[in-house]
């Protein structure tokens, strides 16, 4: 028999974790740039959305299956790609793809990574998409990007476009703490031009969209312009994020910008959102406003550096019974055809 899981609620998951991480991991983790408005602003804007109550509905059937570029998915929830993970858990990625494997969920493996993308991609059997950062030197970004393509596991490969340089995380700098220092990790051995993210441009999407077979997505866009002209390149994901709050701070909340940037997409592309999202209501209210899946960095997170994998697990569980719970309130059976009046702004 399976042992029970240690863990019921997320709430009670993120105090564990704040409890057991040293203090410096913790606010590397929880923290975000500057006075964090943009962190607290996303959780704020998605409290600000009401949920309408539909009644009298057969709710005995919930279907939370969908699909992202053709991948089917069990549900509409993602692991977004985060690095330092080794930080959180020893065996930091692999252990996150064993985990989002356990909860047959789309884990995004972050470029900042310590592992190799083939170890990652054999650990778990969950479906896996890569998120890259552009170091400057092509050559050896084109030679990761073969490897990825190669391992047969990733569907696609997202660039991350909101790092230009490292946002001003207070909680690190009053620590004297470098994430990057203690994870070890030297992406690049031939040594990044670590500038290089901040000469990144457009023309960097289409050598992209050349460079690998797979299907290619941007991280990081927050604006209606941005996302047409992604998308008229051909861009296949749109990925509303202003990374957790970690890095521009005084942004719009991710949720508020969802809508409009849906609206001027309109169906050519996938859409992602995150940012703050914690509860199977926030699930429902992403969905609800265009996004095809919800992605989370630290209720993830939180989950794996309190017990690995089967952490990862109990947290994407308990989210899982959350939106079927909110979905069978609201008297909503299939998760791909939510009433597009489900959610809306109450003060
Ligand atoms: C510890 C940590 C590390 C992160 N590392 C990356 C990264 O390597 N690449 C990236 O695109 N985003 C990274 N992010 C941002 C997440 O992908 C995501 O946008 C954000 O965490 C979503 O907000 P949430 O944590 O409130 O769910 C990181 C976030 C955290 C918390």
């Amino acid at each position: 028999m399976t042992p029970p899981p240690r863990f019921v609620t997320l709430p009670e998951m993120r105090r564990a974790a704040h409890a057991r991480l040293p203090r410096d991991v913790w606010n590397f983790g929880a923290g975000g740039a500057e006075t964090e408005t943009s962190r607290r602003r996303n959780r704020r804007a998605l409290d600000r959305l009401a949920i309408t109550q539909n009644i009298l509905v057969d709710v005995r059937q919930i279907d939370l299956r969908t699909s992202l570029l053709g991948v089917p998915l069990s549900w509409p929830v993602a692991v977004a790609p985060m690095g330092g993970l080794v930080l959180f858990h020893p065996e930091g990625d692999v252990e996150m793809a064993r985990g989002c494997g356990l909860a047959d969920t789309l884990q995004f493996l972050s470029g900042a990574t310590g592992w190799s993308v083939e170890d990652v991609a054999k650990a778990g059997t969950g479906p896996k998409m890569f998120q890259l950062y552009h170091h400057g030197d092509r050559g050896w970004v084109g030679e990761l990007l073969a490897r990825v393509d190669a391992c047969n596991g990733y569907h696609s490969v997202c660039l991350t476009v909101d790092v230009q340089v490292i946002g001003r995380r207070e909680r690190d700098i009053v620590n004297r703490y470098d994430p990057r220092e203690a994870m070890k990790v030297a992406p690049n051995p031939r040594g990044p031009d670590s500038t290089y993210q901040a000469r990144l441009t457009w023309d960097d999407v289409a050598w992209l969209q050349k460079t690998t077979k797979l299907p290619v997505g941007i991280k990081g866009i927050m604006t209606v312009r941005d996302a047409r002209r992604a998308v008229d390149m051909g861009v296949r994901i749109i990925w509303v994020s202003n990374h957790g709050g970690r890095q521009l701070d005084h942004t719009e909340a991710t949720i508020d910008a969802l809508p409009r940037i849906a609206d001027a997409v309109g169906g050519r592309a996938e859409i992602i959102v995150d940012g703050g999202f914690s509860r199977g209501t926030d699930v429902l209210k992403g969905l609800a406003r265009g996004a095809t899946v919800v992605a989370v960095g630290r209720t993830a997170l939180w989950g794996l550096a309190v017990d690995g994998a089967p952490g990862v697990a109990n947290a994407m569980d308990i989210l899982r019974r959350e939106v079927k719970t909110t979905m069978q309130l609201c008297g909503q059976t299939s998760i791909t055809k939510l009433d597009p009046e489900l959610v809306f702004r109450v003060d």
